[in-house]
């Protein structure tokens, strides 16, 4: 790599992690793992877990299981039960924190607010909200898709007289006993506390929009003796993994429009449905006008089963306004509500982050990606060179697990800076590359089901799908398993200059 100017007062690090989250964490531990610690990871919060910080309203736990949905690096075969709830995860993650002693890499409560590259010395210019300003070979974006709570645009928000909050920002001292409580939307995280909050309120009104396909959870925990024997047996555990991830990987077919897969995988959903709902009003309700999978297909054992007890309702009327004393349906009918939980998601379409980042001739992220967010495999951007996404644009899935996309992309990255310091330069994905890749994924992604008729959290209001993988794990695997250096081009250092400081990891 460059060796290049940079402020005495400006530590110098060979990678800057942004977020610490799932992925950051991961790239993070594969760097300490190959004897690399020239790393500094920023987090905005106080804490690590990014998703598994945030998600803490009751039920929240993962719906991949967690043998899973957790780094393959890092089998656990302590996991308590199928489907870990957050507070397992989050400790999975604190955990690995304190194994690979990444401690001292890391600044929480400092966000990044600003990454520019320096196209004189070919390096990252960071600036957090500390006031420092950090400069590192390469930057790697890991913010997370779903990390920026969502509002709907319903009038009145601020008038509501009573205690409301967003699923992710959950008010733990809120009293919920006995009370109306109004939730809206009806999504992964709803269908978690929905059957929680069902126990404790007087009068529970689910507002929903659209419904959605669920099929059963069949969660439960693990006995003492079968984890003994997954810690004993290590290759038993690795069968395991490979049993769920080919179990799952094989759902990827009814993901498509069309497929005798996704037919099969509509009756299995509305069967479920069928056998735990008698009301043909509320089983109305509960059945999808739109193709499995275009929205996130939902597993859960106890929510139709909370819905059809006395105390909930179930609204399917838009809410016109919020008031004072509760939610007003457009028949114009006001639902008095005590508490409203806000369970309508993230803003996730832009994928920008809160940090400005800044590329060549001063070109920014939010400029390249006005239209819509695109990268190369999800992980580079043409005229940010050096610049690495975890978890980025055109990644998410519907069937299977994120952590091995994610590990997907670290291996990657890792790849990426080794080229990178063999080329002794800042590496830039080549625009043609990028265009015709995002070409062929925009063509393939028409055919799933994600482009059938719904909205979802995956597409613009225009349509355009900008958060998911076209095509199977296997074949993102496939596309990512080899850095070809003939799709970058260097982008070397303008200036010599001395060796920046570096700071003490
Ligand atoms: C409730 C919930 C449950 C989920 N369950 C599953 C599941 O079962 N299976 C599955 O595959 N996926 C699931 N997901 C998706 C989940 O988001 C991913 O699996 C994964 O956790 C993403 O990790 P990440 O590190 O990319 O992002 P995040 O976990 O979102 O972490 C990003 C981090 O970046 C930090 N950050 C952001 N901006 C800045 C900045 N400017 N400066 C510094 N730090 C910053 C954030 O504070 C955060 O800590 C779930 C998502 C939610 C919301
Ligand atoms: N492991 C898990 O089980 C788990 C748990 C939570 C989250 N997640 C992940 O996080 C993603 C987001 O989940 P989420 O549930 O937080 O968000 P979401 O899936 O985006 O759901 C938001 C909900 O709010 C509704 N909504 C928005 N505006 C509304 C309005 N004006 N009136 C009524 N309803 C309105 C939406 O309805 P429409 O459908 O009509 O838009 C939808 O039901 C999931 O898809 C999943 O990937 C996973």
């Amino acid at each position: 790599m460059p060796t290049l100017a940079a402020e005495p007062q400006s530590p110098h690090v060979k990678v800057a992690i942004l977020g610490a989250g799932f992925g950051g964490l991961g790239l993070a531990i594969q760097l300490t793992r190959r004897g690399e610690r020239d790393f500094m990871i920023f987090e905005k919060a106080g804490r690590i877990g990014g998703t598994w910080r945030d998600n803490t309203y009751p039920g929240s736990g993962c719906d991949v299981p967690s043998h899973l949905y957790s780094y393959s690096f890092e089998p656990n075969p302590g996991w308590t039960r199928k489907f870990s709830l957050q507070a397992e995860i989050l400790a999975y993650l604190e955990t690995l924190v304190g194994k690979y002693r990444l401690a001292p890499h890391l600044h929480l409560n400092e966000a990044v607010e600003q990454a520019r590259f320096d196209e004189v010395a070919g390096l990252w210019r960071i600036r957090t909200a500390k006031g420092r300003e950090i400069t590192a070979d390469a930057l790697v974006g890991a913010w997370g898709q779903l990390n920026r709570p969502a509002y709907a645009a319903i009038p009145g928000r601020e008038s509501f007289r009573g205690v409301q909050f967003h699923s992710a920002e959950w008010d733990h001292g809120a009293d919920l006993a006995g009370k109306r409580i109004a939730v809206i939307g009806n999504g992964a995280s709803a269908v978690q506390f929905v059957p929680q909050l069902q126990k404790v309120a007087g009068r529970l009104t689910v507002f929903q929009r659209s419904a959605n396909y669920i099929v059963p959870r069949q969660d439960g925990p693990y006995s003492e003796r079968a984890r003994a024997m997954l810690k004993t047996l290590p290759i038993l555990l690795g069968m395991n993994r490979a049993l769920i991830y080919w179990t799952l990987e094989m759902r990827w077919s009814a993901f498509k429009q069309g497929t005798k897969a996704a037919q099969k995988f509509t009756r299995q959903a509305l069967d479920y449905m069928e056998s735990q709902v008698a009301d043909p009003e509320l089983r109305r309700k509960l059945t999808p006008d739109y193709p499995i999978g275009c929205k996130r297909v939902l597993v859960s054992d106890d929510y139709y089963q909370a819905l059809v007890q006395p105390n909930v309702s179930v609204e399917d009327t838009p809410i016109a306004a919020i008031e004072p004393e509760g939610l007003r349906t457009a028949d114009g009918r006001l639902h008095p509500a005590d508490v409203i939980v806000w369970g309508t998601g993230f803003e996730t379409t832009s994928m920008l982050g809160s940090a400005e980042i800044v590329g060549q001739g001063g070109l920014s992220l939010r400029q390249a990606w006005a239209e819509a967010p695109q990268a190369y495999l999800g992980i580079t951007v043409a005229g940010f060179p050096n610049l690495f996404l975890l978890y980025g644009p055109n990644t998410n899935l519907g069937h299977n697990s994120i952590i091995y996309m994610l590990e997907r992309q670290i291996d990657y990255v890792l790849q990426g800076l080794d080229a990178s310091r063999r080329a002794g330069a800042a590496l830039s994905v080549r625009q043609e590359v990028m265009d015709a890749f995002n070409r062929r994924l925009q063509e393939e992604i028409k055919s799933t089901a994600w482009a059938g008729s719904c909205s979802s959290w995956y597409k613009t209001a225009d349509g355009r799908i900008t958060n998911n993988w076209s095509s199977s794990t296997r074949a993102y695997r496939r596309a990512t398993a080899r850095f070809r250096m003939e799709d970058y081009a260097p982008v070397p250092a303008r200036a010599e200059a001395q060796v920046p400081q570096r700071e003490a990891a």
